[in-house]
C-alpha cells in the first residue's frame, strides 16, 4: 500500500483525506487523455504549490479528474521502468505535465508517471533541493530564459509577488544573470530577505496596484509577473522601449486591463509561460542552468520542509497569503542509498 493524499469531488465539499491506496488505484485511468505510465517512481519529495493549495480546497480549474492525488510536483528514483530511457535507481523529476490536475501527482508515496516527460535530477541538488525548488524555480528560471531569448541580457528588471515561491527564485536567478532587480511585494517586512536574495530595490506592491497611465516613465527592460491584474497592466505602461513582460501568473487576478500603447509606441513584448506544457528539451535546459547558476544554499534559504501529513493545513496558509518562500513536502524514503544516476552533471 502507498500512503498518499487524495482529493475526491463530489456535489458538495471536496473529500480531502490522507489514505493507503493501493498500486492500481495509482494508476491513470486506461481512457485517461495521456494514460502513458511507463516508469514507476518512488517519491521521496513534492511541494506545495499555489496549484497545489488550490487542489487541497477542491479548485475544478485544478482537479480535473476525480479521484485525484495531488501534487504538480514530484521528485524520486525510479522503481521500474518499460521505457529505455530509464533504468531502476535512477533519480528523476516531474514538474506538472498533468501531474495534480490530469493524473496523479506527488503527493503520494508511488507516482506512475510518462518517462517521455521526466528529468534527471542534477546531481547538484539533493531531491529536497529539486522540490524545494519545483515548479515555482523551475517557471523562474523559463522566464529567465524567456528574457534573454527575446535579448533582455541586462539592466532593471522587476519581479512582482516578490517574496512568493516564484519571486524568490526569479530575484536569485536575475541577480545572479547580472540583472539589476527590484522586488515588488506587500509585505514590506520581507525586505531584508529579498535583498538578500538578490533585489537592489524593494518596492511596496501599492505603488503598482492602482490604475495606471497608458504609459508611464520607462523604468524595466523586463518584468516577470507573478500575481497579474492591475500591477502587471502598471508594470507594462513603465516598460523600456523593446523591453519584454513575462506573465507567469494570477495570484492577484486573471484580468488584465491595458492599452495597446506599450506594444505599438514602445515595441513592448508580452510573453507567457506555461511550466506544464513545456516541451522536454527546453525542461532539460532549463534543470542543467538551474544546477549551473543555483547555489544550493539559496535553495535552502527559500525552501522549508515540511511532512507529508501537514500539507493540507499548509495548503490553507499557503492560500492565505501567509507562507514566505516554498515549501518542500517530504514524501517517502529513498529506496536505497545507491548514488545518483543519470543525473545533470553541474
Ligand atoms: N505559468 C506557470 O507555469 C506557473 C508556474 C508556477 C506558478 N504559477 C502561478 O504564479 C503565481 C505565483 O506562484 P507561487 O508558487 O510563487 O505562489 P506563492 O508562493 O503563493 O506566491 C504568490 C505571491 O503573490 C503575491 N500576491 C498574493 N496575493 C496577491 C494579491 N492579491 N495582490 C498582489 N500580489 C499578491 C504575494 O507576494 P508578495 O506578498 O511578495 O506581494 C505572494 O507571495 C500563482 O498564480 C501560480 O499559479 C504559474
Amino acid at each position: 500500500m502507498t500512503r498518499g493524499w487524495q482529493i475526491t469531488l463530489g456535489e458538495g465539499d471536496p473529500v480531502v483525506a490522507l489514505v493507503d491506496l493501493d498500486d492500481a488505484a495509482l494508476r491513470p485511468a486506461s481512457d485517461a487523455p495521456d494514460a502513458t505510465a511507463d516508469v514507476a517512481v518512488d517519491v521521496t519529495w513534492s511541494g506545495l504549490n499555489y496549484k497545489d493549495a488550490l487542489a487541497f480546497a477542491g479548485n475544478r480549474g485544478v482537479v480535473r479528474s476525480s479521484p485525484l492525488v495531488p501534487g504538480i510536483d514530484v521528485v524520486g528514483t525510479v522503481a521500474s521502468s518499460t521505457t529505455p530511457r530509464w533504468a531502476p535507481g535512477d533519480r528523476v523529476l516531474l514538474n506538472g505535465a498533468g501531474a495534480g490536475e490530469t493524473r496523479h501527482g506527488g503527493l503520494a508515496e508511488r507516482a506512475h508517471l510518462d518517462g517521455g516527460t521526466l528529468v534527471a535530477t542534477p546531481r547538484a541538488f539533493t531531491d529536497q533541493q529539486a522540490a524545494g525548488i519545483g515548479t515555482a524555480g523551475f517557471t523562474a528560471m523559463l522566464a529567465v530564459l524567456a528574457l534573454e531569448r527575446h535579448g533582455v541580457t541586462h539592466g532593471d528588471v522587476l519581479v512582482t509577488g516578490a517574496s512568493g515561491g516564484l519571486g524568490a527564485f526569479a530575484i536569485a536567478l536575475l541577480a545572479r544573470a547580472g540583472f539589476t532587480v527590484t522586488a515588488a511585494t506587500g509585505r514590506p517586512e520581507q525586505a531584508d530577505r529579498l535583498q538578500h536574495l538578490g533585489a537592489t530595490v524593494v518596492l511596496d506592491r501599492v505603488e503598482l496596484d492602482r490604475p495606471s497611465r497608458a504609459l508611464e516613465s520607462q523604468h524595466w527592460v523586463g518584468v516577470i509577473d507573478a500575481v497579474g491584474g492591475p500591477l502587471l497592466a502598471t508594470a507594462l505602461a513603465q516598460v523600456r522601449q523593446n523591453g519584454v513582460a513575462v506573465a507567469c501568473g494570477n495570484a492577484a487576478s486573471a484580468a488584465l486591463a491595458t492599452t495597446v500603447m506599450p506594444f505599438i509606441l514602445r515595441g513592448v513584448s508580452l510573453v507567457g509561460v506555461n511550466s506544464s506544457l513545456t516541451a522536454r528539451t527546453l525542461r532539460e535546459q532549463a534543470w542543467q542552468r538551474l544546477a549551473r547558476d543555483l547555489d544550493p544554499a539559496v535553495v535552502d534559504a527559500i525552501a522549508r520542509p515540511i511532512a507529508l501529513d501537514e500539507a493540507r493545513d499548509a495548503a490553507a496558509e499557503v492560500l492565505a497569503g501567509r507562507v514566505a518562500g516554498r515549501l518542500a513536502v517530504r514524501v517517502g524514503e529513498p529506496a536505497s542509498a545507491a548514488p545518483a544516476t543519470g543525473g545533470v552533471s553541474a
